[in-house]
């Protein structure tokens, strides 16, 4: 078990990263599957339960992908459209731009 003050000293790490996201490494899959996956699903096709009820956007489809800008999908996420949750104050700039780029991949042919 952990002891007291190694918790505290996890608590300052886990406290530490969180804040300076722009030294550690941000990983946009990562953070796609935890803000995200819960109504566009792990391919973006937003086929889950959450998906259904808000009418969330298909993020794999090609002709959305070219439709959308990455300044677009960046606004997306800082203002979050419709049910969509809003990220401008929840995660910093480099986890947003991040999470672009985890929607680009999210193309399908
Ligand atoms: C609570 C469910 C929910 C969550 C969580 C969510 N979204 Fe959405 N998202 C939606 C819905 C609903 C729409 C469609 C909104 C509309 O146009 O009415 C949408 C639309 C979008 C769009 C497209 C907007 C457009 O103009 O076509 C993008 C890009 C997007 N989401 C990305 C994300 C990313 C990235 C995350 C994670 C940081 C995320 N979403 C989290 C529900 C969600």
């Amino acid at each position: 078990m952990l002891n007291k003050p190694a918790l505290h000293g996890l608590f300052i790490v886990l406290a530490l990263s969180a804040s300076l996201p722009a030294l550690a490494d941000v990983d946009g899959q990562q953070l796609y599957r935890q803000h995200c996956v819960k109504c566009h699903a792990e391919d973006g096709r937003a086929n889950t339960m959450r998906g259904w009820l808000y009418f969330a956007q298909n993020l794999s489809k090609a002709k959305w992908q070219d439709n959308n800008s990455d300044s677009d999908i960046l606004e997306a996420i800082q203002d979050g459209p419709g049910a969509m949750p809003d990220y401008a104050d929840k995660l910093s700039e480099a986890e947003q731009l991040a999470l672009v780029r985890a929607v680009r991949d999210l193309r399908k042919p």
